[in-house]
């Protein structure tokens, strides 16, 4: 790799937009990839958050506005994470490395997953290329429970020890089958054989879920480390307020991309409930289903504090390897920016529930 993504303009042939960027990569990549990509159900999502209308607000003085924020004590250029993503190696040579680097070339968060397809200091190393000198860029780590505490802690140690910053323990995917035959020089590097746990995959209760973690895993992991924890993959605010009292430091409200509970609902439909159970006592981050700027806008109006983004740079990631990464985050910040100009929106914290239109389709509330 040797491209550093600092640059904002853009050539003839580049992608003008996020669906230019996903027509791109659908011709790009071979079918079985895509299909792989793409699974689940990716309208819901995208259906619940078009459903959100925004009222303009003109001739708001916005100048020397930006969308800047603060995150466990790290300052971001704009509020887009980049979600943990398997097997990135699938979509361009460069895999998790080119992402990393866009990432925090463009002052922003990635997130390793467990299932990369490159070592954690190979791709530590790379965030730390794209940073901006004098600056600090270190990924975030997301965690699979590895079966018991003893491989799940091997691995938490061997991202710590890479230099990880903060943990997101995925927990709405216990068990995630590869639905792609993997290319035999494509695997989870960071995993060692003897870390797969075994067992009968045809049954639910005691094959897969035997495996599974528990509220009472949390807790021990919450032991295990003094790092930012995060919990993706919550839905309902009772299990947001558990997090809470099991000492996560935030929650991220996520159905995966629609790829793990047909009939889940859309992640923006719960994410009032969860917000208004939270109270600001941990920041609240939406995931699921963004495509363009007005959509994290809209997040950030219904209470989160960040967005972590999928499919969309996977696909920039296919494109034009860690310049298609940069390309898409920046192409989704000058919309998120565009959105906040004219809903007169200087700043993140300005944004709010003021800024939807009260006539529009309102969330779902689900606590009770
Ligand atoms: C994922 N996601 C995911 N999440 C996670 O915690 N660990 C992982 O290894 C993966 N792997 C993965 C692979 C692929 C191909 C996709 C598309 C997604 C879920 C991901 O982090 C995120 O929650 C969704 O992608 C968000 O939805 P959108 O933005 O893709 O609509």
């Amino acid at each position: 790799m040797t491209q550093i993504p600092h640059i904002t303009d853009a050539t003839s042939s580049t992608p003008q937009s996020i669906l230019e960027h996903q027509q791109l990569a659908q011709r790009r990549l071979p079918i079985e990839t895509w299909r792989y990509l793409q699974d689940g159900d990716v309208g819901n999502n995208q259906r619940a958050l078009s459903a959100i209308q925004l009222m303009p607000r003109p001739l708001q003085d916005v100048r020397g506005g930006h969308s800047q924020l603060s995150l466990f004590g790290h300052v971001y250029e704009h509020p887009i994470l980049l979600a943990p993503v398997a097997y990135q190696r699938l979509f361009h040579a460069d895999g998790e490395s080119a992402s990393a680097l866009a990432a925090s070339a463009q002052g922003g968060q990635s997130i390793i997953s467990s299932l990369a397809s490159q070592p954690f200091a190979q791709i530590t190393h790379a965030a730390q290329q794209g940073a901006a000198s004098g600056s600090e860029a270190t990924p975030w780590f997301q965690l699979y429970w590895q079966g018991d505490r003893e491989r799940t802690k091997r691995l938490l140690q061997r991202a710590i020890d890479a230099g990880c910053s903060a943990v997101v323990f995925t927990v709405d995917a216990p068990i995630k089958v590869a639905t792609l035959q993997l290319p035999p020089q494509i695997s989870a590097v960071n995993l060692k054989p003897n870390d797969l746990p075994q067992s009968d995959n045809r049954l639910v209760f005691n094959g897969w879920m035997i495996h599974a973690p528990t509220w009472d895993d949390l807790t021990w992991l919450r032991q295990q480390t003094s790092l930012p924890l995060l919990l993706k993959g919550i839905l309902h605010p009772d299990d947001a307020e558990r997090a809470i009292t099991t000492g996560c430091d935030g929650v991220i409200v996520s159905n995966h991309g629609g790829r793990v509970l047909p009939g889940a609902p859309a992640s923006i439909d719960v994410l009032t409930s969860i917000v208004q159970r939270c109270q600001g006592r941990i920041p609240v981050l939406f995931d699921s289903g963004v495509r363009h700027g007005r959509d994290i806008f809209a997040a950030l109006a219904l209470g989160a504090s960040a967005v972590l983004l999928g499919r969309p740079y996977l696909w920039g990631l296919a494109n034009n390897g860690a310049l298609g990464v940069a390309q898409v985050i920046r192409l989704l910040r000058d919309e998120l920016e565009m959105t906040m100009a004219l809903t007169g929106c200087q700043y993140l914290n300005n944004i709010g529930a003021h800024c939807i239109y009260a006539g529009t389709r309102q969330p779902n509330m689900t606590e009770g």
